[in-house]
């Protein structure tokens, strides 16, 4: 029988792992928190900072809550936040017309935010679903969602959400063309410079419960979302729509859900000399803690490890729930 150094040419992978040092020192990737984007959720009134049962740890704010927690954002050094609005069930309806309201909710955060604490990056969301009475995200007649509509509108509400102070627009509704609108409607109004992060490769995924709740859909929505998300099965057609995505001229691109699509991310980042993002999701998010709560997971070292698989599929930044909590980890 060889000895084991015949066998592998003396080449013995574990020296470069004996020690802490050398660990880091050979280390390929690693996460800081210029990589981390937060989502928050709003919602209508003041002084409210409402707990989500199936995000523990998360809350739904006010605008003047959000301003706060901008502030704690911004010096803990998150690059960026994104909002998503929780707004009354009587503003909803069939085509999410409230999207277009310049004093809606979000409109009313990113200027309440911008005024506060004008260096940290805005992402607002045009997608329709937290405006409409069915939780589409898209306008729904006779159960089919209309794109070129849908479209229409989701570009005026790009322009209303950039004249309220967005730094970067996204798209997360999966509708056919609608990046190449939205940069069309932007550029009308003269905000050539605001940029767009395209959902691209955006799936109909079972990990969006959480946030359903969150934003008030869980209970309307009927039917699913496959007409207009991609199938979870599908991998090149993630590429085509990225080809799509870029010549229409997004300026970023993003896979979501996260952890699941991790292939995704790789395969865009190889294929596109674009910025990458990953979206790790409420249903993600409520997965690590529900281990973590039944004391099967170590919190800490679970979240941290998710963070540095993504860097290491190509994410150049993450959408997270866990943003201020990993931004006090990397600080410690
Ligand atoms: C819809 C939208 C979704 C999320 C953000 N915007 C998914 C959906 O409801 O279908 C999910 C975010 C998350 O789960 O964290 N435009």
């Amino acid at each position: 029988m060889r000895s084991v150094d015949e066998i592998t040419g003396n080449c013995r992978m574990r020296r470069n792992r004996r020690f802490d040092w050398s660990r880091r020192l050979v280390r390929e990737n690693t996460l800081s928190v210029d990589d981390l984007i937060w989502p928050i959720f709003l919602s209508e009134g003041s002084g409210i900072s409402e707990p989500l049962a199936t995000l523990p740890g998360v809350n739904r704010y006010s605008v003047d809550k959000a301003v706060e927690a901008a502030k704690r954002a911004f010096d803990l050094g998150i690059p960026a936040l994104a909002t998503f609005p929780n707004i009354a069930m009587k503003k909803r309806d069939i085509t999410g017309s409230a999207v277009l309201d310049p004093d809606g909710l979000i409109n009313q955060a990113t200027r309440a935010i911008k005024k506060a604490v004008p260096d940290i990056g805005i992402i607002t969301d045009v997608a329709l679903d937290p405006f409409t009475n069915h939780g589409h995200d898209g306008v729904l007649r006779e159960g089919i969602i209309i794109n070129d509509e849908t479209v229409e509108l989701i570009a005026r509400a790009a322009v209303i959400q950039a004249e309220a102070g967005a730094d970067i627009i996204s798209c997360s509704e999966m509708m056919d063309g609608r990046v190449g609108a939205i940069r069309d409607a932007l550029n009308g109004a003269g905000f050539n410079d605001t940029a767009i992060l395209s959902y691209t490769a955006k799936y109909a995924s079972a990990f969006y419960g959480p946030y359903r709740e969150a934003v008030g859909t869980d209970q309307m929505l009927k039917g699913d979302k496959r007409t207009y998300f991609m199938d979870p099965a599908n991998a090149e057609e993630a590429l085509r729509e990225a080809m799509l995505d870029v010549n229409e001229g997004a300026d970023m691109l993003m896979v979501k859900p996260g952890m699941p699509y991790l292939d995704i991310i790789a395969r865009l980042k190889n294929e596109f000399a674009m910025p990458v993002f990953a979206y790790q999701v409420s249903g993600e998010y409520a997965m690590i803690m529900a281990g973590v709560e039944k004391g099967f997971l170590e919190e800490e070292r679970a979240i941290m490890e998710t963070m540095t698989c993504f860097k290491r599929a190509g994410a150049d930044a993450i959408l997270t729930y866990f943003a201020p909590k990993i931004a006090e980890i990397l600080s410690k």
